[in-house]
Formats: C-alpha cells, sequence, structure tokens
C-alpha cells in the first residue's frame, strides 16, 4: 500500500472537512482494536502512545507492535508519541520511526516553550517526521496531563510566534477542551480557534475528544481541526467490559465497535 505522510493527510482532511482520528492506546490488545476499526471504516488513522506507556511497555516493545500493524494494515496506520514534556523522550521516538512526535510545552513560558519545540524540530525534520505542539492548554486531569487553571486560552500571536519561531507542522490548541470525560456540557471557544486558523496555516488538533457531541466535533473541522485526539474513552471501554467480562477478546471486541463508531463522526 502507498502511504502519503501524515502531514498529506491532515492536510487533505482539511480541505475536504473531515478530521483525522488520533487515538491512544494502552496496549496490544486495545491497539489492534484500533487498527482494525480503521481498516473496517477505510479510514487513515493515528496509533498514539502517550509517555506513560511507552515508556512502562519500553519504546522498543511499543515501536515494534505498532509497525508491525502499520506494515500489515489496510489502511495507513502511523506512529505517534503523545504529550511528551521532555525533549528526549521525542528523540528517542524519531530513532524508532514514528511519524509524528509532540512535544509539550504548554505550561512552559513562552520563551521555553518555543526553546524545547525548535529543538525537537530540528531533531526530527531531518529524519523526515513531523513534529506537533501546543499553545494554551487543554484542561482535565488524565495520563495525558493535570491541567485545572482559568487561563487555558490560546493567545494568537502567541501561537503565530510559536510556528513561526520553530517551523512546528502541526498544532495543539487551547480552547476549552479538556482530557477524561466533560463535566457538564463543554464550552469551546470556537470563536478563538477560527482566529487562530485565519492566522496559521498549519493542521490543528482538538485534544480532548472523549465525550464531545457531533456538533462540537463539526464546528471544530470547520474553524480548523483536521485531527481530533481520543484517550479516555478508549481507556474506559476497554477497562470497563475487561471489569465486567474478564475477557480481553470481549474488551477488544468493544473498544472495536465504539472506535468505529467514533471515526464515522470525524
Ligand atoms: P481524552 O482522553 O479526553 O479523549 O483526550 C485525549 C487526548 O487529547 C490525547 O492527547
Amino acid at each position: 500500500m502507498t502511504k502519503i505522510s501524515i502531514l498529506e493527510q491532515l492536510k487533505q482532511a482539511d480541505a475536504e472537512g473531515y478530521a483525522i482520528p488520533h487515538f491512544n492506546y494502552s496496549d496490544i490488545w486495545d491497539m489492534t482494536a484500533i487498527v482494525r476499526a480503521a481498516e473496517e471504516m477505510h479510514s487513515p488513522v493515528m496509533l498514539a502512545g502517550v509517555p506513560k506507556v511507552t515508556n512502562a511497555l519500553t519504546m522498543d516493545t511499543v515501536a515494534a507492535m505498532a509497525h508491525s500493524l502499520a506494515d500489515n494494515a489496510k489502511v495507513p496506520v502511523y506512529l505517534h508519541l503523545d504529550h511528551s514534556t521532555d525533549p528526549q523522550i521525542c528523540k528517542d521516538a524519531c530513532d524508532h520511526h514514528f511519524d509524528t512526535v509532540m512535544i509539550d510545552g504548554s505550561k512552559e513560558s513562552l520563551e521555553r516553550n518555543i526553546e524545547m519545540t525548535a529543538d525537537v524540530v530540528s531533531y526530527a525534520h531531518p529524519r523526515g517526521i513531523f513534529v506537533e505542539g501546543e499553545i494554551g492548554k487543554i484542561k482535565g486531569n488524565t495520563e495525558e496531563s493535570q491541567y485545572a487553571n482559568g487561563d487555558f486560552l490560546v493567545q494568537v500571536p502567541d501561537a503565530v510566534k510559536l510556528v513561526q519561531s520553530t517551523g512546528v507542522d502541526i498544532l495543539a490548541v487551547g480552547i476549552g477542551t479538556a482530557h477524561g470525560f466533560y463535566q457538564g456540557k463543554p464550552e469551546i471557544n470556537f470563536q478563538r480557534l477560527a482566529e487562530v486558523n485565519e492566522a496559521l496555516s498549519i493542521p490543528l488538533v482538538l485534544h480532548g475528544g472523549s465525550g464531545i457531541n457531533n456538533q462540537c466535533i463539526l464546528d471544530g473541522i470547520v474553524n480548523g481541526i483536521a485531527k481530533i485526539n481520543v484517550g479516555t474513552e478508549i481507556r474506559q471501554t476497554y477497562e470497563r467490559t475487561l471489569g465486567e467480562t474478564n475477557d480481553v477478546e470481549k474488551a477488544r471486541a468493544a473498544v472495536y465497535t465504539r472506535t468505529c463508531e467514533i471515526i464515522r463522526s470525524f
């Protein structure tokens, strides 16, 4: 199968009005369910590991599993490192031939965020690997990150400065979405998203995709979102079904079914 780059996939999604699905896995069982679901839906997919998982299983193991699935899949499967606050882990993922790595300097000052992002870009780009950065903050409290304060909203000049000074390829933006399930209705600032999209020409990412409704998905896509990240729904579907049935095949089947539904909505 010929495979275009993930950046081309994202640009195509942006132009044609859909979002590339990104799913966070915990191990080989949900990872295989995600790939099978993408095949069923004829959709490209990003397999995303957070450092907690890549460190625990080791980058070698995670990369071997994901590359094997990607090499044999009937759809384009891309390996992504999610929410690394450590440039060194990003470089390790680059050495394991991931397609994209995320350096999350969003909790740092803008200057430090730029420094960290530029460091990862300078390592990744010569190796043909794309980099996702973050500006503004994603709220919530999960494996991906913890953040609860009020100043989450992306400032347009900061986003422009981060992109222009680093050459980062893809950008996660703080617009009110949160990691984990939402308490009540999510309050997403689509106006600010539209302003960032107007100021930049790179694909934007919506984090905190678990539990957002179809209208939010559509409003996000219309205003520049080219990738939507889903983690909690995968993890909870897997853990809940495993707890209820004590049968890992049933847990895998439940993740597969839910992943198909999510992909359809994107
Ligand atoms: P959720 O866990 O809320 O789906 O968010 C996942 C995410 O944004 C990973 O980067």
